[in-house]
């Protein structure tokens, strides 16, 4: 296994990575917040494989950076969990050539920084609504790791649901000619959502975390079985939440695009979930049948 080239500059890895554009290499970027789990060992994986595409060896890229403009004044920035070896470890494993890791916040978001990335439309409500001013920082960021990498091909998690359309919506209407592939949520045995802030959980509170996919799955499956009124199968989720004592944030079923919400459930509906348990909150989400 090589540990992955580590940058710590983003103006040198501006350069790197736009020689090897410009040298025609094809580029794959996965951006995270590092603490690297199984989903995202899959979005590496496949960052590898997408690079590579074409017969010629391409660059599988990386970004670790704990973004603090995504976080919301009270939120987790602080204890946000980190641990770079072996997040270099992980990237080796899954065959990451660079690494890039800025040494400060700053120097990617210096005291005069002043220019920001706003999606209306589905950026609003859910987590839009409970996190005011998140998807503006996740989509400047994004936008900017788009700017010093130029990759071909971008990938994200599902579990972020409202993320990706975020980041879809970015890319659509500022034209920056970035395939956007979305991949599967990555789940532990028991079918909880592979998460960062998955190691905040109690072991009790671990538990009870558990309902968010027993409730997908519940939902699904009446679905299945006939049940296509929106608000019933929302209730339903709900229910089952609660029942956890967890509390609730949103349940909404909603359009995969436009993540509007609707009234009648169809085959691709998506459910969405955000709950918290004690402090920590999570989210999940699954098609419907
Ligand atoms: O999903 C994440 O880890 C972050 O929101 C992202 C996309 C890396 C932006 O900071």
């Amino acid at each position: 296994m090589k540990i992955p080239e580590l940058v710590t500059d983003p103006a040198a890895w501006q350069a790197r990575c736009h020689a090897a554009r410009e040298a025609g290499t094809r580029l794959a970027l996965v951006p995270t917040m590092g603490y690297l789990h199984d989903g995202h060992r899959s979005l590496l994986r496949a960052a590898r494989a997408r690079a590579d595409e074409g017969g010629r060896r391409g660059l599988a890229v990386a970004s670790i950076f704990v973004n603090p403009t995504q976080f919301g004044p009270g939120e987790d920035l602080a204890r946000y969990p980190r641990d770079l070896e072996g997040d270099l470890r992980t990237c080796g494993e899954a065959g990451i050539d660079w690494v890039l890791a800025p040494s400060d916040p700053a120097l990617m978001f210096p005291a005069d920084h002043q220019t920001w990335v706003t999606v209306e439309g589905v950026s609003q409500g859910l987590c839009g609504a409970s996190r005011p001013g998140h998807f503006r920082g996740v989509a400047t960021v994004v936008a900017k790791l788009f700017n010093l990498t130029r990759p071909h091909v971008a990938l994200f998690g599902e579990k972020d649901f409202q993320q990706l359309a975020v980041i879809r919506a970015m890319v659509r209407d500022l034209a920056f000619g970035i395939e956007i592939q979305g991949m599967p949520i990555v789940r532990e045995a028991d079918g909880l959502a592979r998460s960062s802030r998955n190691t905040y959980l109690s072991a009790e509170e671990r538990a009870r975390a558990l309902t968010l996919s027993r409730a997908l799955r519940a939902t699904q499956e009446a679905a299945a079985r006939g049940e296509r009124d929106a608000a019933s199968l929302r209730a339903h989720a709900r229910a089952l939440l609660e029942a956890a004592a967890a509390k609730v944030d949103y349940v909404e079923l909603v359009h995969p695009e436009t993540l509007r919400p609707v009234e009648r459930a169809v085959t691709g509906s998506v459910l969405l979930l955000a709950a918290y348990f004690g402090r920590t909150r999570l989210i999940d989400n699954g098609r419907l049948p």
